[in-house]
């Protein structure tokens, strides 16, 4: 029995390869911030969800796994990496097998939601140690900036990827799962039809304050204003609050580590002021700071996987959660963003503060997936090297103008 469980296990896997060809041939469907309020309410359909899931999930993970094959052989075949391969492999098998299984029974639908849940858990970790495999990569190979871009171009799409296929098992897990949420009973799953982001906002920051309390002894404080088109109504959309705290917990850490280490020798901490605005468009969100800001050359490197001023955490080491980690925080922050459609943006003004504006749209019809997939273009953006640069490049020695002077 064991024999044959071996046998048919090794077939299936042998098979993986021409599946992920497949799958990966179609585009991931985009999902409206509606449709997945109306699966989740009175049309919900435990069976329509299934069998839409069984499809498009292998689809998700077969365009990422294409792009995961492209990058560079010395980081993909790091431990770490080949361990995220892995769980992908064995992810895509196992939705694979409810392909050709009977929606109408009711014990299938169920082993769906316990596979789902089973899958939810292995890919945990995945952000770690994929961050793993970039920091071993760094270690043993001098970086160029051809591959820099080609890892910060992959992990911008395969992050963004995870992102949605984790948002579809939540939905479906806590939807069919029988019961109703106790906490928020209003919630459609994991989105809050009202979702109140001054709430959100001071969750958020009540969290990063006591963190921070932990491992500087003290914090700044929060001065938070609403600005509405609907005067005197708290600002709410129709929003993923889990994303949203995520955001906000990172924007916060940020802007209280920079705001203790510049006035470390001050016994007054200027507050961390944040503005709330909605409009007919955007819902937006600005978090500023007097930590001193960050010099504009440096913006864009903030949003690198490859960068990070704080030591990286080890993994595993159960110390207290640390102020600063990965050097994650911003770059993921705004893929949660761009999930739907909206942006993360930081304005420094390097001797002052920053400002970060998290973007979103005010009306859930706006609200729509944005997925990467994979196809010509993608293969493309892989495939750059490096050529000469179309502007100059400022030479450091001042030009010898001497020579010009013997040509009169
Ligand atoms: N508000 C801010 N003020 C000054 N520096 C900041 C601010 N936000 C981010 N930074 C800089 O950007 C870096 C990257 O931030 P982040 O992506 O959150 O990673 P981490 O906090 O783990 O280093 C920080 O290490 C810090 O140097
Ligand atoms: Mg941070």
């Amino acid at each position: 029995m064991k024999f044959v469980r071996f046998i048919m296990k090794n077939a299936a896997l042998a098979s993986v390869p021409k599946h992920i060809e497949h799958f990966s041939k179609f585009s991931p469907s985009p999902l409206s911030m509606k449709q997945f309020l109306d699966f989740g309410s009175i049309n919900a359909c435990e069976k329509t969800s299934f069998v839409f899931l069984r499809q498009e999930l292998p689809v998700r993970l077969s365009n990422i796994m294409k792009e995961i094959n492209l990058l560079p052989d010395k980081l993909l075949t790091t431990p770490s990496v080949q361990m995220v391969q892995g769980w992908y492999i064995q992810s895509l098998m196992e939705i694979l097998e409810f392909l050709d299984r009977n929606p109408d029974d009711y014990k299938v639908l169920g082993q769906f939601v316990d596979a789902l849940v089973t899958i939810r858990n292995r890919h945990n970790d995945v952000v770690p140690t994929m961050a793993q495999g970039i920091i071993e990569y760094k270690e043993a190979f001098p970086q160029d900036l051809v591959t820099n871009q080609n890892i910060q171009y992959f992990l911008d799409r395969f992050y963004m990827s995870r992102i949605s296929i984790r948002m579809l098992i939540n939905q479906h897990t806590l939807i069919f799962d029988g019961s109703a949420n106790p906490v928020h009973p209003n919630t459609i799953g994991s989105i809050d039809p009202h979702c109140q982001v001054g709430d959100v906002v001071q969750d958020a920051f009540h969290s990063a304050k006591m963190l921070c309390d932990q491992y500087y002894l003290r914090s700044p404080d929060l001065i938070l204003q609403e600005m509405s088109n609907k005067k005197n109504h708290p600002v709410s959309i129709v929003y993923v609050p889990s994303h949203l705290y995520h955001m906000l917990f990172e924007l916060f850490k940020n802007a209280m580590r920079a705001t203790i280490e510049t006035h470390e020798n001050s016994n007054n901490l200027p507050p961390i002021q944040v503005m709330v605005s909605l409009g007919d468009e955007d819902m937006s969100v600005k978090v500023m700071d007097k930590g001193g800001g960050v010099p504009f050359r440096r913006i864009e490197n903030l949003f690198s996987y490859m960068y990070s001023t704080a030591p990286a955490p080890q993994i595993g080491e159960h110390t207290r959660p640390p102020l600063a980690g990965f050097g994650y925080g911003l770059p993921i922050s705004r893929l949660y963003a761009k999930y739907f459609q909206g942006d993360l943006q930081l304005y420094s003004m390097e001797g002052h503060g920053t400002d970060a504006v998290i973007y979103l749209k005010a009306l859930s019809t706006d609200s729509i997936e944005r997925l990467p997939v994979y196809n010509k273009t993608a293969l493309k953006n892989y495939k750059v090297s490096q050529e000469a640069d179309d502007w100059c490049v400022p030479s450091k020695e001042p030009l010898d103008l001497s020579n010009f002077k013997g040509a009169k």
